[in-house]
């Protein structure tokens, strides 16, 4: 029951004011600015990759939480290591997890570019005062790229091609827009952009509740009649997550 204006206060939505929301975003980023160096030694292979996917998931507080099953990202990281990536798009950066781990197995000279709608659904991108901190995830000679646009439109494909070396990458990893429409786009206008025995990578492939409208779970279903592919799930009943790569021919 609530009995004073203060419990009400406390209660509403607009409890706590705007300036001390600013004042703790500020004071998480210098927390995390202060110990980014942490993050930023840990390397192939003087670390395991449980070891730097650990590490990241802990980091302060989780400013740089990658939204994965540690057991899928460890065995898909495993596998994009093998490949050692030297061109990296990765649509749907966040938080910047992955894309910290990404830049840990790809080819120390790698190109990564990352595509995020600013206040997209699925995660929210993220906001221009990130890209210093994800720039600092660079390490020996990698190039980091940052298109901070709906990844459907065409001038961002035109942006994303143009970045890259010669045109083509290695490795996209599909993480943007979850429903099946906009999977499916990213998949036609980006996956067009890897090379032969390249890999395309998606995360969710496991079905969602049905509130949730994703659709990744439906496209893969699809895709994985027509191409080589290899599926990391923990459990096909989690309910979310899951990752699906194709193999292009
Ligand atoms: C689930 S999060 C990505 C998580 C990240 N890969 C990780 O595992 O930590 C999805 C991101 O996709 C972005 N997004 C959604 N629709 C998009 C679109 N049409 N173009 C570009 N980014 C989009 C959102 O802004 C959000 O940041």
């Amino acid at each position: 029951m609530i009995s004073t204006e203060r419990e009400l206060h406390a209660l509403s939505p607009r409890a706590t004011p705007r300036w001390a929301q600013i004042a703790r975003r500020l004071a998480r980023a210098t927390r995390a600015a202060w110990r980014l160096r942490e993050l930023r030694h840990l390397t192939r292979p003087e670390q395991s990759i449980e070891e730097i996917v650990d590490a990241v998931f802990t980091f302060s507080g989780g400013f740089f939480v990658p939204l994965q099953i540690k057991s899928e990202v460890v065995a898909f990281l495993r596998m994009v290591e093998q490949a050692r990536p030297k061109a990296v798009i990765e649509i749907g950066t966040a938080r910047g997890g992955t894309l910290f781990l990404l830049s840990r197995v790809a080819a120390p000279d790698a190109t990564i570019i990352s595509v995020d709608l600013p206040g997209g659904p699925w995660g929210g991108g993220y906001s221009y005062a990130r890209v210093p901190f994800y720039r600092a995830f660079r390490w020996a000679s990698q190039k980091f790229h940052f298109v901070r646009a709906d990844s459907h439109q065409i001038r961002s494909l035109d942006r994303v091609r143009k970045l890259l070396p010669d045109g083509q990458c290695d490795l996209c990893l599909i993480d943007g827009d979850h429903s099946y429409e906009g999977a499916k786009q990213d998949f036609a206008m980006y996956g067009s952009l890897v090379r032969s025995a390249g890999l395309v990578a998606f995360h969710d492939i496991v079905k969602h509740a049905a509130r949730y409208r994703a659709g990744v779970d439906r496209l893969w279903a699809e895709l994985k009649l027509a191409h080589r592919h290899v599926e990391l799930v923990e459990d096909w009943g989690q309910g979310s997550c899951g990752i699906g790569v194709v193999i292009r021919d």
